[in-house]
């Protein structure tokens, strides 16, 4: 079996493994925000980042594979910043929903408490977000980058879930468990540039093209963007 060196540390690894699964074995919490087991990667994040000792490169934790001897940083000062980078880009594009606009869509949805100086979501999913999360761990700032934000396209129309087009990143991972999923139509990636977006192809509504998957694709949305519905 192979065997990588982390931060010093020797970690042995199933043949066919990736980096981020190597790092996981030996306990560290990789932002890897775009990232799904039964998914083929395809680094939309770059949060999950680490060195190459050997090289010097940087490369995407959750796309290299874990070769007998390569050596890897993880936590050292300069790769937590470059994680950060990635969350805050991610971030400069979220469209966060405040507490007002929440309670007024859906006065069941339970209260996440405020954190201090971090704007204050209020989505479905506030309390497992995973952007939410390492942004609050990585200490990412959401104003750094300020720009233009998603636009934020809101769906209530399924039964299961919602679906906010202004709090997705683009990880591919719903498109890729709904195509698994014997959908008839599935989501599909629709628009070009910063229009591009997820959605139902041809116009379809969400509880056309999720018929099978909805509650595994909110599940396994790394934001709030498709999540399960708390008012019914
Ligand atoms: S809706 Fe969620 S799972 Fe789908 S691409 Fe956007 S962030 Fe990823
Ligand atoms: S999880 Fe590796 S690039 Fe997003």
């Amino acid at each position: 079996m192979p065997r990588v060196v982390i931060d010093n540390q020797e970690v042995e690894v199933v043949a066919g493994s990736n980096l981020l699964a190597a790092a996981r074995k030996l306990g560290l919490d990789i932002p890897a925000l775009c990232y799904h087991p039964a998914c083929e990667p395809n680094t939309a994040c770059m949060a999950c980042v680490v060195r190459l000792k050997n090289s010097g490169g940087i490369v995407p934790s959750c796309a290299t594979p874990a070769e007998d001897g390569v050596q890897i940083e993880s936590e050292t000062d300069e790769v937590r910043a470059l994680r950060r980078t990635a969350l805050e880009l991610l971030l400069s594009e979220h469209c966060f929903t405040s507490p007002e606009a929440r309670a007024s869509a859906n006065p069941s949805a339970s209260g996440v408490p405020a954190v201090a100086g971090w704007p204050d979501c209020q989505c479905l999913k506030s309390d497992v977000c995973r952007l939410r999360k390492y942004a609050l761990l990585y200490a990412a700032d959401p104003a750094r980058y300020p720009g233009r934000q998603r636009t934020n396209r809101v769906r209530e129309e399924h039964p299961e879930i919602t679906y906010d087009s202004g709090k997705c990143i683009l990880c591919g991972i719903c498109v890729q468990l709904s195509a698994q999923g014997d959908e008839r139509l599935s989501l599909s990636f629709v628009g070009r540039g910063f229009e591009l977006r997820v959605d139902p192809p041809l116009g379809a509504t969400l509880d056309q093209a999720l018929e099978i998957t909805a509650r595994r694709v909110a599940g396994a949305c790394p934001t709030g963007a498709l999540a399960p519905r708390k008012d019914r």
